[in-house]
């Protein structure tokens, strides 16, 4: 596969700060990908703009508009379809993806979470890390199966929680690191250089 062959798709609901870390990988030549698409369930995502200024497509499907979830997903799958996506990778994307779209995208789907996984797993989890009192916390990029936050693990990283943290000034130290570890995780699926067995997955050397 040559540099840009690897297409991936962009699933976002907000700010869009590791979209852009991802676009940014690409443009200096860290990551060998290209983004296909950039799909938003809120057209009011500062993500579709971020998109759009580099002359991504970016697209807004708004739940309202589908009878149920199970369509909602449906027309999404087919928006990834449609442009023969390799991976889809959620960025701040805050709904919780059906059965059937993941078995559609079956090991084709990673996303990246602001916890240590499996701790704190769901919704506002740097708050969560406080109230528990953990001394460390970091993110998690993982694959997506059924079980929320609960896919294999790609790539995690370390960050301290200081006495004086509250959840935005954890949350942004955490978030230093998910720019760094999501492309990463990214490069290594281009690369080929993941091998998952029961739910570990070990890294190899490139084959690509
Ligand atoms: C990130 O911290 C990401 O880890 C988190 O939402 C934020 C999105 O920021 N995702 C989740 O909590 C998913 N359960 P961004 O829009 O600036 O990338």
């Amino acid at each position: 596969m040559t540099s840009g062959d690897f297409k991936i798709g962009i699933l976002v609901s907000g700010r869009g700060t590791n979209l852009q870390a991802i676009m940014d990988a690409i443009e200096n030549g860290e990551l060998n990908a290209r983004i296909a698409v950039v799909l938003s369930n809120k057209k009011e995502a500062p993500a579709l703009e971020r998109a759009r200024k580099k002359n991504i497509e970016a697209v807004t499907l708004n739940p309202k508009s589908y009878a149920d979830k199970k369509e909602f997903d449906l027309a999404l799958a087919k928006e990834l379809e449609d442009r023969q996506i390799d991976l889809v990778c959620l960025a701040g994307y805050m709904r919780i993806l059906g059965p059937e779209f993941i078995q559609k995208f079956k090991g084709k789907i990673i996303n990246i979470h602001p916890s240590l996984l499996p701790a704190f797993p769901g919704l506002d989890v740097q708050q969560k890390a406080i109230d528990y009192g953990v001394k460390f916390s970091g993110c998690t990029v993982h694959f997506v199966n059924e079980e929320v936050d609960g896919g294999p693990i790609i790539l995690q990283a370390v960050v301290p929680v200081h006495e004086s943290d509250d959840a935005e000034s954890l949350a942004q130290r955490i978030l230093i690191q998910e720019h760094l570890i999501y492309p990463r995780a990214i490069q290594m699926i281009v690369e080929n250089r993941l091998h998952i067995e029961n739910r570990k997955v070990s890294y190899k050397e490139s084959v690509s």
